[in-house]
């Protein structure tokens, strides 16, 4: 038996998370045009260091603007919400996001991209050079460190993305959908290696996909949302060991989960 059996509470009491809450968020809403479009209501929550939760919800539902509340890209129109215990002000350096599109320099090498952040803060060192390598190698790219993104996969592309990203230090990582612009093959496989990364790297991870069956193979808790008004409306608790491998989707343990979560978003 893989799992517990898991029981989906509301989000506002689920939402406690074991350990240190890194994100927390009070009540958070956002409206939009002058407070006609409420795009997010009520969502609260807090996620621990080290964890890895996924959010799936359909289009509309405020999953997007949930990541940018929380990266401090938008401001809140209510609610609280704190990052390492400071209040959201603004971007912050040690949180960082990562969309569908992997948007590289396309005149700037791999690693140059790796490095762009770094450069942008200052001179680059021969120890920010061997870190972006690292890194690099770490997303299984060392073949590949002098390679032009029109030269690379889209899948190759995202990898270079997320290097760029854990070149920043940030270690709150929010993640756009980043592989749903590719093939199913290329998404399963940068999925695996997603886990792997940011389990060596003890970041904390937020992961936005329309796809249940991705959510719950890499989360240790999947937050369902719902749409009109947006709402978090239950925090599902995913608690198959790691690492997880691809034949985990297929028992029937995880398709009660799939079930789970498809009724709680029917349900809405
Ligand atoms: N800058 C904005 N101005 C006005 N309305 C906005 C803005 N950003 C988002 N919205 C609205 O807020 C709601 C939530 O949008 P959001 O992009 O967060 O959804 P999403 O869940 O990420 O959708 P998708 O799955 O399609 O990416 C939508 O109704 C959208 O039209
Ligand atoms: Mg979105």
């Amino acid at each position: 038996m893989l799992m517990e059996t898991s029981e989906i509470a509301p989000a506002e009491t689920a939402g406690i998370a074991p350990g240190a809450p890194i994100v927390h968020g009070t009540n958070v809403g956002k409206t939009f045009a002058g407070g006609s479009v409420v795009a997010l209501e009520g969502a609260t929550f807090d996620i621990a260091k080290g964890e890895f939760v996924s959010l799936v919800g359909p289009s509309g539902c405020g999953k997007s603007t949930l990541l940018r509340l929380i990266s401090g890209l938008i401001d809140l129109s209510s609610g609280q919400m704190s990052v390492h215990g400071d209040p959201v002000k603004g971007p912050r350096t040690d949180v960082g996001m990562m969309f569908q599109k992997a948007t590289l320099l396309e005149w700037r090498t791999a690693i140059e991209n790796v490095l762009l952040p770094t450069e942008l803060n200052g001179t680059i060192t021969a120890k920010d050079k061997r870190h972006a390598a690292e890194l690099l190698e770490l997303v299984g790219l060392k073949d590949f460190m002098f390679s032009y993104p029109s030269q690379l996969s889209g899948g190759m592309q995202q990898r270079v993305a997320l290097a760029r990203l854990l070149q920043t230090g940030a270690d709150v990582l929010l993640l756009d959908e980043p592989f749903g612009a590719l093939d199913e093959f290329t998404r399963e496989h940068l999925n695996v290696e997603l886990m792997r990364i940011v389990a060596e790297f003890g970041a904390t991870t937020i992961f936005v996909t329309h796809n249940i069956t991705e959510a719950i193979f890499l989360a240790d808790r999947v937050g369902v949302m719902t749409p009109r008004p947006g709402r978090l409306a239950a925090m599902v608790p995913v608690n198959f060991p790691r690492p997880r491998e691809l034949s985990l989707q297929t028992t029937p343990e995880f398709n009660v989960l799939v079930e789970q979560v498809r009724n709680t978003l029917g349900s809405h």
